[in-house]
């Protein structure tokens, strides 16, 4: 490609045009920032339903943005950002015109890669190709697609929810060039949030000082050392987090923080983390067992029963 056309495609470099693969939780959030910020929005899913799914937790999100900022016309604010979403089943589609790609899509390096192989087929040369991914390798996501793609596949770990939280993490592998660095960079603070840099490793910055702190809480609470409700009021008030870990263990989900930290073991293996910072642990290993998953399931370390909380673990 002549750098005129480059420029031309993505008008002088930025991004205009955003797909986004998966609309779950992640996929619905990025794809209505994008929307809000005044990208041309391509949201792509498996299913109709899951489509569907995702409009739904956009519109949602986005009546809530609209009773703050326009109070008058919630309908008339939500309808006009919606104008920036169109969606489709057909992957192929989907990419063809896009400047970057966005996946959001299951945490499964294999489904993944089937994924990211087909469109490195389909789209732009110029297209950057972003994985959402928490806790795998973006260089072993992006090995999928072809040598030409290599500088430009980089990692954007936003966080949940999407649009109020501020921080993305943009994850550079070995052989991300510094212009889909800059660019991607670009396009978060246009999309209103803050973005970080961090190399290709295990949990980036956030999960990687956060599930071994998690974990240890855990422990301590096996050998019976503090109760959860103590740990949680003590990090809170002593540490001033906002929430105590038991309390993010439960929100976050402990079948989550119990594969993440099995997927770790494999790269402690490789050297990439310490192995004794995600040595297994009976109790989470019990609890996630039994079901008590945190707030998804009703239960974790905290029972949730509506408004209020209690400790039964
Ligand atoms: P989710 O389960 O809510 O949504 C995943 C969506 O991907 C579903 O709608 C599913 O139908 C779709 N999907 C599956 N295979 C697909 C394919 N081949 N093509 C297109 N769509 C496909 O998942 P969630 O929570 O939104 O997570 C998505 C990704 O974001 C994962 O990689 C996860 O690790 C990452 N992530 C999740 C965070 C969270 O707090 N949930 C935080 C940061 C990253």
């Amino acid at each position: 490609t002549s750098p005129a056309s480059a420029a031309a495609a993505t008008d002088n470099g930025k991004v205009q045009r955003l797909t986004v693969f998966g609309a779950g939780l992640m996929g619905a959030g990025i794809a209505q920032i994008g929307a809000q910020n005044g990208l041309k929005v391509i949201l792509s899913d498996v299913t109709d339903k899951a489509l569907e799914n995702g409009l739904n937790i956009i519109t949602k999100s986005l009546s809530r943005v609209a009773k703050k900022q326009s109070p008058d016309d919630v309908e008339g604010f939500t309808s006009q950002i919606l104008k920036n979403i169109e969606t489709t089943t057909d992957a192929g589609k989907a990419v063809q015109d896009a400047d970057l790609v966005v996946e959001a899509i299951i945490e499964s390096l294999k489904v993944k890669r089937d994924l990211f192989g087909f469109l490195d087929t389909k789209a732009k040369e110029s297209c950057i190709f972003a994985t959402n991914t928490s806790s795998l390798s973006v260089k072993e996501i992006a090995e999928a697609c072809g040598q030409e793609r290599q500088d430009k596949f980089a990692g954007l770990h936003f966080f949940n929810p999407v649009p109020a939280m501020k921080l993305v993490e943009i994850i550079r592998t070995p052989q991300t060039s510094t212009e889909t660095y800059e660019a991607l960079r670009e396009v978060t603070l246009r999309m209103g949030k803050a973005p970080v840099t961090c190399n290709d490793t295990p949990g980036f910055i956030v999960n990687r000082l956060l599930v071994p702190y998690l974990l240890e809480a855990i422990r301590m609470v096996e050998r019976g050392d503090a109760t959860p409700e103590d740990i949680d009021t003590a990090m809170e008030l002593g540490a001033g987090y906002p929430m105590g870990p038991f309390k993010l263990l439960d929100f976050v989900g402990l079948d989550t923080t119990s594969y993440i930290s099995q997927g770790w073991r494999d790269k402690a293996a490789e050297g990439a983390i310490s192995e004794h910072l995600v040595q297994p642990i009976s109790l989470l290993d019990k609890l996630v067992k039994e079901g008590k998953l945190g707030r998804k399931s009703g239960q974790g370390f905290y029972e949730v029963s509506g408004e209020s909380t209690s400790n039964h673990h």
